[in-house]
């Protein structure tokens, strides 16, 4: 028998996941890592423990499959999008990667969009250079720390770095690298005149290719390390919104997928490069070639409900390790307590700064409308249905711009909550459907490895014959109308606060 492997490098942990030639998913596996944050908005990982996890997933993964490791035909790659790994002349990491959510680079952005011109910057990148993004990050180093650029002489993404430690190549692809915002994106190629002008070496950029196409094989060393076969090819794979847009299917116009990681990500599929002339959504070239997609990218909502557990719910940590449930099942039980609209409880899910639709890292989470009557169901509802809104936002700006929503996915850890399912398909007022795979990043990665391999002929037919919508969320229209009345509430506490963020973040670095 023929398998494929999907490895994805999250945010909290490496989970790889095999299919079958026929794309269905046999075994899964996945190691934790930490993220640290050295100072306020800052966010930090070390590439060592991606690899380390890598190596203890990968394993378990083809144990539990209960297949042979030479039966392995290809690996995808797949990971948290943006993040600034630096390696130097023998290969080593420069110092830990400056995360996708890390907002430590506001001066830099300004300093790229004046210094290129917006206007010039946008046709190129499709894009303004906003935080998160890996440019922004590159230059902070040359200002603040000129040792560890003078040692650096590679640039790699995050899933690239186990590229690298996996096959020894530098290398990309056009998905991830869009998010550097040193892509030409239309071209599907790096920009000279970018990294030029901004004086990025270009010898410091990886190889780039379309998504589905090889970029080397296994090593003998990195056989030994993570069990797979030597010499079994690697594909370039995805970041981790297009791979999940793969894994949901989103390969046709009309499709929209809503992703809940820790970030919350509304993707749209596109034939053109089209992009917001307001620069508040993304746009990246697809992991289907000669293909992009526009995206909002809301930067804590699983994240949002990670911090709800990990400060308010330590009861229901606690009954969930003594009885081995799931701490959000208990947690979402309670919200699900809480009636539509939590009494009117608002949280804005800004917990890290926002980049969509207020690309801003001064703003900060907010429950709005506390009183007394309120409980910790309320709280816990209204983190999701804050989520909710905030996606909301994005999904108005597709409207806006007369992209076609046909169909709206959902996906991601968040997604497997039939309670969360339901808010957001209230809160969009459209049927929310749900794909026969949950691990829709890692799932899409493996459909590429398929796609490279030769199983698929092409990323869609993949898509078409693996990816089934499962189940349908229909709005439920009593609830519906609850939320249409609080969301124009929700909209209008970004533009009420932005003064008030703004001198709170000239008192409070936290
Ligand atoms: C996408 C983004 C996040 C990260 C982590 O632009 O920043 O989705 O890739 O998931």
């Amino acid at each position: 028998m023929s398998y494929l492997i999907g490895i994805d490098i999250g945010t909290t942990s490496a989970r790889a996941l095999i299919i079958d030639a026929l794309g269905n998913p046999v075994a899964t596996a996945a190691n934790d890592y930490p993220m640290a944050t050295p100072q306020p908005l800052w966010a930090e990982q070390n590439p060592a423990d991606w690899w380390q996890a890598v190596c203890q997933a990968v394993p378990r993964a083809i144990h539990m499959a209960g297949i042979q490791a030479q039966e392995i035909r290809a690996v995808g790659l797949t990971g948290q999008m943006h993040g600034m790994v630096l390696l130097d002349e023998s290969g080593e990491v420069v110092r830990p990667c400056i995360m996708w959510n890390d907002q430590r680079t506001a001066e830099e952005c300004a300093w790229i969009m004046d210094t290129f011109g917006r206007e010039r910057f946008l046709e190129i990148t499709r894009n303004p250079a906003l935080p998160g993004f890996t440019a922004p990050k590159l230059v902070w180093m040359r200002r603040h720390e000129s040792d560890h650029y003078a040692r650096a002489r590679h640039l790699l993404l995050p899933k690239d770095y186990i590229r690298y430690r996996l096959t020894g190549d530098y290398a990309t692809e056009v998905s991830d690298a869009s998010g550097t915002v040193l892509l030409d994106v239309a071209k599907r190629a790096w920009s000279g005149e970018l990294l030029d002008k901004l004086e990025i070496p270009r010898e410091w950029i990886p190889h780039c290719v379309e998504s589905p196409v090889i970029t080397g094989t296994v090593s003998a060393v990195a056989a030994q390390a993570t069990g797979l076969p030597a010499g079994v090819p690697v594909v370039g794979g995805g970041g981790d919104q297009a791979a999940s847009a793969i894994g949901n299917g989103i390969v046709e116009p009309g499709l929209v997928s809503v992703t809940l990681g820790t970030s919350g990500v509304v993707f749209a599929y596109a034939d053109e490069p089209s992009s917001d002339p307001q620069g508040r959504l993304h746009t990246f070239c697809h992991a289907v070639p000669g293909k992009w997609h526009m995206m909002g990218v809301a930067l804590s909502s699983g994240g949002s409900l990670r911090w709800l557990r990990d400060t308010l719910a330590h009861s229901e940590v606690h009954v969930a390790s003594l009885t081995g449930q799931d701490a959000y099942e208990l947690i979402t039980a309670e919200a699900a307590q809480a009636p539509a609209g939590s009494d009117g409880l608002l949280f804005t899910p800004y917990l890290t700064g926002e980049r969509a639709p207020h690309a801003d890292p001064t703003v900060r989470g907010t429950f709005f409308g506390l009183t007394v009557r309120h409980d910790r169901r309320h709280m816990a509802r209204a983190v999701l249905e804050g989520v909710a809104y905030s996606l909301r936002d994005s999904l108005e700006i597709f409207r806006e711009l007369g992209i076609s929503i046909r169909e709206v996915r959902g996906g991601g850890g968040g997604a497997r909550s039939l309670l969360w399912r339901q808010i957001l398909a209230d809160v969009f007022g459209t049927e929310l459907t749900t794909v026969n795979v949950t691990d829709s990043t890692v799932y899409g990665a493996a459909l590429l490895a398929a796609v490279g391999a030769g199983t698929f002929g092409s990323v869609p037919e993949a898509c078409r014959v693996a990816v089934r919508v499962v189940e349908r969320t229909a709005p439920n229209e009593s609830q519906r109308r609850v939320y249409e009345s609080y969301y124009p509430v929700y909209r209008s506490l970004y533009p009420a606060l932005k003064a008030s963020y703004d001198q709170l973040a000239a008192i409070s670095t936290f």
